[in-house]
Parts: C-alpha cells; sequence; structure tokens
C-alpha cells in the first residue's frame, strides 16, 4: 500500500512557499494516495510558541488546506498532539538515532544559529520526531519542498537501523516526493534566503492571507536588478531575485520555466511585475477568501481535526504497539 504522510508547522504567515513547495502538491496527491496532513504543533514548540497564537494558527492552516483544496473527508486531517504515538516512537527514535546524525542536520544549525547552547532540545531532536511523525503510520512517501530533504534522508537511516538493530522488517524507507518549479521559494527582498514564515520583514513573502492590494504591494517592492528579462534560463544565473519571481510565474501558471521566460524576453521586469501580480491574485484571491469563511466558524475546523484525529490514532495505535513488543516493553 501507497501512503502519504506530510506536516506544517502552524507557526503563523502559511506563505506562497508552503503552497507552491508543499500544499498545492499535495492537492494533486490526494487522488492517487492515501494521504494523512498533519498541523505540528508539537514542533512549533521547539521555538517559542504564544499557547493563543498556536491555536489559532492551528486553525489557520487547516482552513489553509481545505481552501487550497484538499479534501477533508477523503483524506486525515489532523493536529499532531492530538495522536500520542508520536511522542512515543519519537522517544524510541531518539534512542536509534545517533548524536552524530543530528549534528549535520542544517536546519538546526540555521535555526540555533550562534546561540546553540541556549536552543531547545527539543529543536535538536525535531527531526527524530518528525521521523516519527512519517514511520508512526509507516508512510511510504513524503511530498515536501526541497529544504525537508536532509530530514528525510534521516528517517530512512533512522527505519532501517530500527530495523537492523532489531532483526525485522518493519519500517519501510519513507521515499521524499520533491516536484513542480517552485521546490525553494526565495524571499522577495533577498534571493539568497528561502521565503520563511519567520522572518521579519513582512515584504519577505507573500502571505496566504494577503488581500490583492497587498501581494501587487509586496510584488512591486520585490527585488530585482536592472537588465530586462534574458530569453535563456542561462541569462538569470547570477540573477536570483529575478530567477525566483520568473519561478514563481512558472510554478502559478503551471508552465516551464524556460517557457515563461521566452514569453517575455527582453520585457523590463516592470511589465512582468504587473502580470505576476495579475497571476497571484488570480490564483491565491479564491483562497484566501475561503480560508477567511472557514476561520469565520472555528467550530466546523475543529469537528474535521477531531475526526481526523480518531482515524489517524487507529492506524497508528496497533503501528506503536507492535514497536513496543519489538524493543521489549513488557506489557503486563
Ligand atoms: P514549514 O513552514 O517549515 O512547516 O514547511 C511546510 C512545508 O512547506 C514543507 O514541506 C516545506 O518543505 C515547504 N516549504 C517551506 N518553505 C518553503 C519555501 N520557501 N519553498 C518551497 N517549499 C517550502
Ligand atoms: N519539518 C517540516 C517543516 O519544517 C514539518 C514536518 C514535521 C514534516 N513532520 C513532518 C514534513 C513529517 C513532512 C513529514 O517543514
Amino acid at each position: 500500500m501507497q501512503r502519504i504522510f506530510s506536516g506544517v508547522q502552524p507557526t503563523g504567515n502559511l506563505h506562497l512557499g508552503n503552497y507552491l513547495g508543499a500544499i498545492r502538491n499535495w492537492v494533486r496527491l490526494q487522488n492517487q494516495y492515501e494521504c494523512i496532513f498533519c498541523m505540528v504543533d508539537q514542533h512549533a514548540i521547539t521555538v517559542w510558541q504564544d499557547p493563543k497564537d498556536l491555536i489559532r494558527n492551528t486553525r489557520e492552516v487547516a482552513a489553509g488546506m481545505i481552501a487550497a483544496g484538499i479534501d477533508p473527508e477523503k483524506n486525515i486531517l489532523f493536529n499532531q498532539s492530538t495522536v500520542p504515538a508520536h511522542a512515543q516512537l519519537a522517544w524510541i527514535f531518539n534512542c536509534v538515532a545517533r548524536m552524530g546524525w543530528l549534528n549535520r542536520m542544517t536546519q538546526f544549525k540555521e535555526k540555533a544559529g550562534k546561540h546553540k547552547e541556549n536552543a531547545s532540545v527539543g529543536l535538536f531532536a525535531y527531526p527524530n520526531l518528525m521521523s516519527a511523525d512519517i514511520l508512526v503510520y509507516k508512510a511510504t512517501h513524503v511530498p515536501v519542498g526541497e529544504d525537508q530533504k536532509q530530514h528525510l534522508e534521516l528517517a530512512r537511516d533512522t527505519a532501517q537501523k530500527f530495523n537492523n538493530d532489531y532483526g525485522v522488517d518493519f519500517f519501510p524507507l519513507p521515499e521524499p516526493l520533491i516536484f513542480g518549479a517552485a521546490t525553494r521559494v526565495m524571499s522577495l527582498r533577498d534571493g539568497a534566503k528561502k521565503m520563511s514564515k519567520s522572518d521579519e520583514s513582512d515584504y519577505s513573502r507573500i502571505n496566504m492571507t494577503d488581500d490583492a492590494d497587498t501581494i501587487a504591494l509586496k510584488v512591486r517592492k520585490a527585488k530585482t536588478d536592472l537588465f530586462p528579462m534574458p530569453d535563456t534560463l542561462e541569462g538569470l544565473e547570477d540573477r536570483p531575485e529575478a530567477s525566483n519571481l520568473l519561478g514563481i510565474y512558472a510554478a502559478l501558471s503551471d508552465r516551464d520555466k524556460a517557457d515563461v521566460a521566452a514569453q517575455f524576453a527582453g520585457r523590463q521586469f516592470s511589465e512582468f511585475k504587473a502580470e505576476l501580480v495579475d497571476l497571484a491574485v488570480s490564483v491565491l484571491g479564491p483562497i484566501n477568501t475561503e480560508m477567511k469563511r472557514l476561520m469565520d466558524d472555528t467550530s466546523h475546523i475543529d469537528a474535521i481535526l477531531k475526526k481526523g484525529a480518531e482515524r489517524a490514532n487507529a492506524i497508528a495505535e496497533p503501528i506503536i504497539r507492535d514497536v513496543y513488543d519489538i524493543v521489549g516493553f513488557l506489557r503486563p
């Protein structure tokens, strides 16, 4: 059986990178796989979250997924903390994965920055919880953006080591699914930085909750250079900001980047940006309206997440029971 698991942190500001790198792909996969999508609230608290914001953001991410086209009947949608088996398996993986493996994780280095000694233990162990999220459902495929590739390699190594150590063929080795024209959307202010929820400048990203005027303003202010659009992609090699905007256009219109470059060849970026605004508003506008409508009735979202938790628990509980038996935890 082919099963998908993927997650998003409910830390606010769901943005265009989340949409193009992850959520839109999930919408497309929902008819081919059994899918489980999770608001990973336990991952979120690896850095400080105000409790009220965490609750609101958990609902908002769920609303974003549904508004983007994920069918909550067909797929399982829930928040991580409602399924205890994630944390139970994460502890076991804390004892399987090695310090050296986690020490190599670039996301930890980026997030902890210069203050490594002051980072939470949870932030360091975060990839083990992520491995547990996936493997507690024996998921086979994990659709994510480019930035999660290293964490998935660790999940595969952990599954393999568990199987070897205990002499079982229990966990599958999950495959990443990274596809589309925008697997790594960059900041609108700095083409060397990825678009992220936590960038202090709101002008660095397009949020899924931004209205048409805000999108227009952010695209107009997006950093570019003085040159017009080249006719081939080679002409964009040392122009990260221009290349990023072109990638966003290609992804939003479901076309090839080279094809879009050829269409705008020789034209100024001011003209290109005007068309990008129209395109972004036409794709994000309806999602935005639907998100707002869903957020007006939180009881509907909560009912979906409650049902999702029941369905998720029904899959995860027998798997964690088997894991406990394999490990040798006495069940008196
Ligand atoms: P996060 O916001 O870190 O929880 O990410 C949720 C999903 O969005 C993951 O699959 C990420 O890989 C993806 N993602 C986050 N930021 C970007 C980005 N700038 N470009 C493409 N995908 C992204
Ligand atoms: N670490 C992922 C991110 O920051 C979120 C995540 C948590 C996830 N658990 C997961 C993604 C399991 C895929 C599968 O984006």
